[in-house]
């Protein structure tokens, strides 16, 4: 399976903060924003991604990411001219998804759960079609949003309703068949110009095969595209790091405990930073890797 992170956009809530730099290098507390949607493709056993963004951004996160060796990975990145839609993304990373599944993140979305992994190998069984995560929320009138049958079938799905449908949203997290690139290339333009995710979801849907995963109330799903979101984010990541003494989507540690590197390679990373409390984290990682073991090393979502 490979991986989409889709990390363009105008960012036109967070202005003028992300004038000069694009919202996803911004931090979020104790890392780049960008470092949560990553680290979700990475959960789901994901090491080939293809980081989608604006011709001004790629630079600067090509900087920030590398080619994702050093994590045992293998980013690419292409560029998005105008941001014209999530759904793009399958016309720009058409060649990279040929004959394969994928999962698609938006890079401003940060997902938070105990049993995340779950979800994403739950999301990973389906053999075709789409799945989508239905999120509870307050204002469903600002999201995509689906509607879900007694047998968990989803039978609508709308962007933006302006009447109620339900209270379901569906989060910037995606896996696709590999007839995603086929569907996209059939997409038109919607009124505000844009090639919709949520008209692609709806082709599988018409086909019968959108799946649907409600993610529970445990489950903690944050945009951090506004200043409020933002501020938001980071409150609760230090909230949490601060309570346990473990970091949410510290790279390196998915990357050793997900097996995609070893100790010897953990070691020169560490190596290569400088003194700093995020280098402290992994050293102490490093001599106590129980502490940070919920899973043994290696054993990645299947
Ligand atoms: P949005 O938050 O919907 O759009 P935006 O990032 O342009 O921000 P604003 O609404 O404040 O102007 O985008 C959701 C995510 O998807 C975000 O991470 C950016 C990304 N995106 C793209 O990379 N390209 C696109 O064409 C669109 C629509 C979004």
């Amino acid at each position: 399976m490979r991986g989409i992170l889709l990390a363009g956009g105008n960012g036109t809530r967070m202005f003028p903060t992300s004038k000069a730099v694009s919202k996803q290098l911004l931090p979020v507390y104790d890392k780049p924003a960008i470092y949560y949607p990553l680290s979700t493709l990475m959960m789901a056993g994901i090491r080939e991604v293809l980081v989608i963004s604006t011709e001004k951004d790629i630079p600067l996160i090509q900087s920030l990411l590398g080619d994702g060796r050093q994590w045992g990975m293998e980013l690419q990145y292409v560029v998005q001219r105008r941001p014209e839609g999530i759904a793009q993304a399958y016309l720009l990373g058409a060649e990279f998804v040929k004959g394969h599944k994928s999962c698609l993140i938006l890079g401003d979305n940060l997902f938070y759960s105990d049993s995340f992994e779950q979800y994403l190998s739950r999301a990973k069984t389906f053999s075709g079609g789409a799945t989508v995560f239905a999120y509870r929320v307050s204002n469903p009138e600002s999201f995509g949003v689906v509607e879900i049958d007694e047998s968990e079938r989803a039978v609508r799905i709308e962007e933006k309703p302006q009447q109620y449908i339900s209270p379901w949203a569906v989060t910037g997290l995606y896996f696709y068949d590999a007839t995603v690139g086929d569907k996209a290339k059939r997409l038109k333009p919607s009124k505000r110009g844009e090639l919709e995710i949520t008209d692609l979801n709806r082709m599988y849907l018409s086909e019968g095969t959108l799946n649907v995963i409600r993610l529970g109330r445990g489950v903690a799903w944050l945009d951090m595209g506004t200043p409020e979101n933002l501020l938001a984010s980071s409150q609760f990541v230090q909230t949490i790091e601060q309570r346990q003494g473990l970091k949410i989507a510290c790279v390196e540690e998915i990357a050793f405990l997900n097996g995609f590197i070893d100790v010897g390679q953990l070691h020169q990373l560490i190596h290569s930073y400088p003194q700093c409390s995020y280098r402290q984290y992994l050293e102490r990682m490093v001599q106590n890797p129980e502490i940070h073991m919920i899973r043994k090393p290696g054993s990645a979502v299947a």
